[in-house]
């Protein structure tokens, strides 16, 4: 078969940091748009993005996209994708996922419907049967409507990709996987320096940061959706996975996480260890105003607490107020702080380098970037 298009989905604000990924895996960008980037491919390309994307939160096979204002133009459309070309006779295909933003069709219970009927219709018509039985594996369609033009998936990822099998044990407030990873690709690092997250909670911002230095492949102790299609080349993936892990590297540079609250760094340890990179992270119990160190350059990415309760407030203002001593003691070092505090850079006291916006879960956060003169590179 011919390339398709293959479709990366992201977080909000990750777009710009994924596109540098895949260029980075030796693709060229087809098109990208607000939480999708886009190449040609083949099946060889979604094990390989599967495996390897550390901000995509779901890797889809792009089938059709299109303008669609009323549900005749919907089925239309529909109807004349060749779902053949991916799912065998017996394939299960049900709409799993449907957005609809800023759209005339806005009904989503009505939208699927309509999307697995004209389906139901492309497939009994080019696999000529007159009736599908649906016994096979599942082959999700994802549908996403906005602004009144329909893009048709199928998703090959299954899970979530920041569902990367490590993390069985969480703090408070974790932050999700593809979004540290994003911050940790955001700073530069890849390993040459020093790394720290001096409130680092279940310590996903340094496990993300230990496999981007040792080239880890993100998705390497999970499955995939795409495994249980009847189409999947179980040699074909194996060389990929062999591919990506021949590029693991050592670790050279210290990377440190350290937390008051000794309770969630027995749960840091563990993830760690369950990532595979147990011995390249080293945990301690310390009080952030502790921190110091006597390395010339360094990164500290970190996201501390946010004050959920009113009690709280005055407890985290003063922890914002106490960074910046920390961060000025350092000799060339970048700071990266992702919060979701209006009032961070006020508590702080110095405006950011730069700052960039970031939804984390449903919050609207910014990152905030110290010392970015520092970066030599
Ligand atoms: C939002 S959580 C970090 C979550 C983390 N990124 C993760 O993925 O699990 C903030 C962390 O700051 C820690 N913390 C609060 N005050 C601290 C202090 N004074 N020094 C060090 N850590 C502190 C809390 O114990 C908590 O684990």
């Amino acid at each position: 078969m011919d390339k398709f298009l293959i479709t990366a989905r992201c977080t909000f604000g990750l777009e710009g940091i994924l596109k540098k990924e895949i260029m980075r895996l030796g693709y060229e960008i087809a098109k990208s748009a607000e939480g999708f980037v886009s190449i040609y491919g083949d099946m060889n390309d979604v094990y390989n993005l599967n495996l390897n994307l550390r901000t995509a939160t779901r890797v889809l096979i792009e089938l059709s996209e299109f303008e669609a204002r009323s549900f005749d133009e919907l089925f239309d459309n529909v109807a004349e994708i060749r779902f053949k070309d991916f799912l065998p006779k017996d394939a299960r295909f049900d709409v799993e996922k449907i957005s609809s933003v800023k759209s005339e069709l806005f009904s989503k219970s009505d939208c699927q419907r309509i999307i697995k009927k004209a389906a139901v219709e492309s497939m009994k018509r080019d696999h000529k049967i007159s009736r599908l039985t649906e016994s096979g594996a599942n082959y999700p369609i994802y549908a996403y409507i906005k602004n009144d033009t329909a893009k048709i998936c199928l998703n090959t990822s299954g899970d979530s990709l920041h569902r990367r099998g490590y993390r069985l044990e969480q703090g408070k407030a974790p932050l999700k996987e593809d979004l540290a990873a994003g911050l940790v690709l955001l700073s530069g690092y890849y390993g040459r320096e020093v790394l720290a997250d001096i409130m680092c909670g279940s310590g996903t911002i340094l496990i993300e940061g230990a496999m981007i230095a040792a080239n880890i492949p993100a998705g390497i102790n999970r499955n995939f959706g795409f495994e249980k299609w009847k189409t999947f080349d179980k040699d074909q993936y194996s060389l990929v996975r062999e591919e990506s892990i021949s590029r693991i590297r050592p670790v050279e540079n210290p990377i440190l996480g350290s937390d008051i609250d000794g309770n969630v760094l027995k749960k840091a340890r563990e993830n760690a260890k369950r990532a595979g990179v147990g011995d390249m992270v080293h945990f301690q119990k310390m009080d952030m105003r502790e921190f110091r160190s006597k390395k010339k350059g360094g990164i500290i990415i970190t996201n501390p607490p946010y004050a959920e309760r009113i009690g709280e407030r005055k407890i985290t203002e003063k922890l914002y107020k106490d960074l910046r001593p920390v961060f000025e003691a350092l000799d060339g070092w970048r700071m990266y702080v992702l919060s979701g505090n209006e009032d961070f850079t006020r508590l702080y006291g110095k405006k950011p380098d730069k700052n960039r916006k970031l939804f984390n879960g449903n919050m609207m956060s910014y990152v905030y970037m110290y010392g970015l003169g520092n970066n030599k590179k």
